[in-house]
């Protein structure tokens, strides 16, 4: 099948993207006559109507930074194709995470998780058909950069797969206690790495890859992407511990109750800030170092934050809209998470 993404048009900047994003899912999860109902009921339980669409944000978002200005049709193109797959992915991994046999969570985006709705074995086979989907559509390009998009293929399945990706790195959770009590917390950034970090380490580089750089920028990207799913995870960790599911729209607390490996249980919610902030640090430093128009992404750093506390729109909040391009970058996730653990 082949799924046109989006219409030909002039440049395209991360903004207009972003508002293709939902309607490009929506449309890739109905266009398939093929897929029996239910199961594409299902599928769209987990993609749609919900989510605050970090991933494919931040891919979006990095790859008008790193061109420097609006994409042109082809790169436009691609990039929104590897941000809907790295979301349909994302969904897929939620979907399978909260499983019985995995997290065994009732909520998910303030919502039934997908085998609460429609049973275990629906649920299992709705994640493998947005992973396969996923590559599909990546693999599905007819423009000018199939190359770029080979490579992207490639990309998405380390990030998903059994050693460096979010499978292996869920599999490391199920026997925590062989790990090494010496070095605990390199042992849950290794988890934390593979289990969440692959993807933002994706949406950092893809959006290098769609641009058409060599693999020392597009690394150089991976790694600011890894350090940010890092501090993700860290947050995460927090709010599993110390926020109520009317604040994450999901359920909470799984972590002490299943012993998972969570931060901010192994080194504490103080300890684990800490870290944070210096996740964050180098997030911002490593942009600057990068690229001489970072605002896309520093834009959704801060609207991050505010999405992932439920602050709305303060005062500050909307300044950042128009802040001035001297301004040194200053994600708030560090401070707002402080504020509200302490
Ligand atoms: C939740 O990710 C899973 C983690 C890796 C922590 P998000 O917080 O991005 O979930 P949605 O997509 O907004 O629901
Ligand atoms: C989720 O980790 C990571 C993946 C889905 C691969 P968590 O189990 O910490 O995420 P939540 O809290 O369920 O969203
Ligand atoms: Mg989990
Ligand atoms: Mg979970």
């Amino acid at each position: 099948m082949h799924h046109e993404v989006i219409a030909r048009h002039d440049r395209r900047d991360a903004l207009e993207l972003t508002h293709a994003l939902d309607a490009t899912l929506d449309r890739v999860l109905g266009s398939d006559p093929d897929t029996p109902a239910v199961l594409r009921a299902a599928m769209r339980h987990a993609v749609l109507g919900g989510g605050k669409r970090i991933r494919p944000r931040l891919l979006l978002a990095s790859a008008e930074a790193i061109q420097g200005g609006p994409l042109d049709d082809g790169v436009a193109e691609l990039a929104l194709r590897a941000a809907v797959a790295v979301e349909l992915v994302h969904a897929a991994s939620l979907v399978h995470d909260d499983l019985p046999c995995f997290d065994d969570a009732a909520l998910r985006r303030g919502r039934p998780t997908v085998h609460r709705a429609y049973g275990e074995p629906m649920a299992v086979l709705t994640g493998d058909a947005l992973i396969t989907l996923a590559f599909e559509l990546l693999a599905d390009d007819d423009g000018p950069h199939h190359r770029r998009a080979l490579a992207l293929v490639r990309l998405l399945a380390e990030t998903t797969g059994s050693g460096r990706g979010i499978i292996g790195g869920q599999s490391l959770e199920l026997h925590p206690a062989r790990w090494d009590d010496d070095r605990p917390m390199a042992q849950v950034e290794d988890y934390h790495r593979r289990k969440t970090a692959a993807l933002f380490e994706f949406a950092m580089k893809a959006a290098a890859v769609a641009v058409g750089h060599g693999p020392r920028v597009c690394d150089s990207w991976g790694s600011v992407g890894t350090t940010l799913g890092l501090a993700f995870q860290l947050i995460d960790d927090l709010l599993d511990l110390h926020a109520d599911e009317t604040t994450t729209g999901k359920t909470t607390g799984r972590d002490r109750a299943l012993a998972r490996p969570n931060g901010a249980l192994v080194e504490g919610s103080p300890e684990a800030l800490t870290r944070l902030a210096g996740h964050i640090e180098h997030v911002g430093r490593r942009l600057l170092e990068l690229t001489t128009r970072p605002e896309p992404v520093l834009r959704l750093l801060d609207d991050l934050d505010t999405m992932l506390l439920g602050l709305g729109a303060d005062e500050e909040a909307n300044e950042t809209e128009h802040r001035s391009s001297d301004r040194s970058p200053s994600p708030r996730t560090d401070r707002v998470a402080l504020v509200r653990v302490a």
